[in-house]
């Protein structure tokens, strides 16, 4: 059984929720592989934009997430791609393992929490399998006639899913820097002339994705660059701290894992949120019906818009201008400041 919905505002529209076929796998790169899905009556899926990602449901409680990177023009298939990760959580190797073509399997979605805004120029970065949302990106910025360039690193040339086709395509506009070969990529220098243009869609803006160590130097370099000019997407959540480091407690040492009233104010119903337990449990053990997904931080799948109270930001989707404006939060893993949270449910 399946089922196409309108997603939550701010979202883009339809998402689906159902079984999926493998229609075509294939090898991207060394222990990278292409996943080509299609609904098994052959119906069209719900539309989606550079940036988007799926969430796998793969049984045994496994949830992973992976950007689609395929032609969003195509509204008959999403495609994959999935990097066998050493020493990971068990996603990775499940997918690899028995996701052979014919195979069916949960998806849900899309969601996009990394959406490419309007811009005069890009740098997009990549690391790794951080290519998959990257690559359709590279197609948008061409076909909107965008100046742009990628500079993209991996391990091997031969661990570089999509390197030679992005490099046959967009020849100069593409520096592919395998590590055996060329070292790490050289950020400093890639990153050392910011662009001042603050205006929306007129200035460069950035694009990283990739290892958390890559996305730490790309947040360091792009400190001088206007406020909203780098855009992220992590794999995994940033520690605590650094996902808070503007915050300073002012109640004590745990303050920020302290208890707080949480009120639903379509339900008219209030909560207490216990010292070290989640929105999310709290609202899940009383039986309201939410939606989420990696627990950590990292997808969006709970996003929940905020009427009042001051969010705790613990997330590593939410910008910092997102933050600011406290609209949403992710109640996964963000909490309250005050007593008191006002969510839209
Ligand atoms: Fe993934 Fe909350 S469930 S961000």
């Amino acid at each position: 059984m399946s089922s196409v919905t309108e997603g939550a505002e701010g979202t883009q529209g339809r998402t689906y929720d159902g079984t999926l076929l493998v229609a075509a796998r294939a090898e991207a790169a060394t222990d990278v592989v292409t996943l080509t899905l299609r609904h098994p009556a052959g119906r069209e899926l719900p539309g989606w934009e550079p940036g988007a990602h799926v969430d796998l449901v793969l049984g045994d409680g496994l949830i992973r997430q992976y950007s689609l990177c395929g032609d969003p023009a195509d509204r008959t298939s999403w495609r994959i791609a999935v990097l066998r990760a050493p020493g990971g959580r068990g996603g990775s190797a499940r997918v690899h393992d028995t996701l052979a073509e014919g195979a069916s399997v949960r998806v849900r979605g899309p969601r996009n929490h990394f959406a490419l805004r309007p811009a005069a120029r890009y740098v997009f970065i990549a690391g790794g399998i951080g290519i998959t949302p990257i690559l359709p990106m590279t197609a948008a910025a061409e076909a909107a006639g965008a100046e742009w360039t990628l500079l993209y690193g991996g391990r091997t040339r031969d661990s570089m899913a999509f390197a030679a086709q992005l490099a046959d395509r967009y020849g100069e506009k593409v520096r592919l820097v395998p590590q055996d070969e060329a070292g790490l990529l050289d950020l400093a220098a890639h990153l050392a002339e910011p662009d001042p243009e603050p205006e929306p869609g007129t200035g460069t803006l950035v694009y990283c994705c990739g290892p958390e160590p890559l996305l730490r130097v790309a947040e360091e370099r792009c400190r001088a660059w206007p406020p909203g000019a780098l855009r992220t997407e992590r794999f995994q959540p940033r520690s605590v701290d650094e996902s808070n480091e503007t915050d300073e407690s002012e109640d004590g040492d745990d303050a920020n894992s302290g208890a707080f009233e949480v009120i639903l104010d379509r339900s008219r119903r209030s909560l207490t949120v216990k010292p070290g337990q989640s929105v999310l449990r709290t609202l899940d053990e009383a039986g309201v019906p939410v939606l989420y997904s990696c627990e950590e931080g990292t997808c969006g799948t709970c996003e929940t818009d905020v009427i009042e109270g001051e969010v705790d930001h613990r997330d590593s989707v939410l910008t910092d201008e997102e933050r600011a404006s406290g609209e949403t939060m992710m109640i996964c893993v963000s909490r309250c400041h005050g007593p008191k949270l006002v969510l839209d449910l």
